[in-house]
């Protein structure tokens, strides 16, 4: 069993949820976090942390896919364990639906 971060992340990227794994399993794109479903311990302090409920447990219905694409680019961007600032317009973004289609970046993030 693993965590994975879903598209609600997209656009918002809090960050809240890096301070908190024990296993700093967060990397970072341009505009979301995803988690290494290979390092991540199952632990879920980081579930309650995400203010857009963008953390979700794989053993919920159809997370086969966010499995993949977490561990696609996790394997591609750099480790993010230090929080800073939400996106700019993340209060904006919040809740919206089709945000991987809209937004979604393959590039990397500044990690730290
Ligand atoms: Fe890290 Fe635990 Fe969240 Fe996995 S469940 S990403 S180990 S804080
Ligand atoms: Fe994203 Fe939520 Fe973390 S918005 S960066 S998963 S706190």
């Amino acid at each position: 069993m693993t965590y994975i971060v879903n598209d609600a992340c997209i656009a918002c990227k809090h960050t809240d949820c890096v301070e908190v794994c024990p296993v700093d399993c967060f990397y970072e794109g341009e505009n979301m976090l995803v988690i290494h479903p290979d390092e991540c311990i199952d632990c879920g302090v980081c579930e309650p942390e995400c203010p857009v409920d963008a953390i979700l447990p794989d053993t919920e219905p159809g997370m086969e896919k966010w499995v993949e694409f977490n561990r696609k680019y996790s394997e591609l961007w750099p480790v993010i364990i230090t929080k800073r600032d939400s996106l700019p317009d993340a209060e904006k973004h919040e809740g919206e639906e089709g945000k991987l289609e809209k937004y979604f970046s393959e590039a990397p993030g500044e990690g730290g």
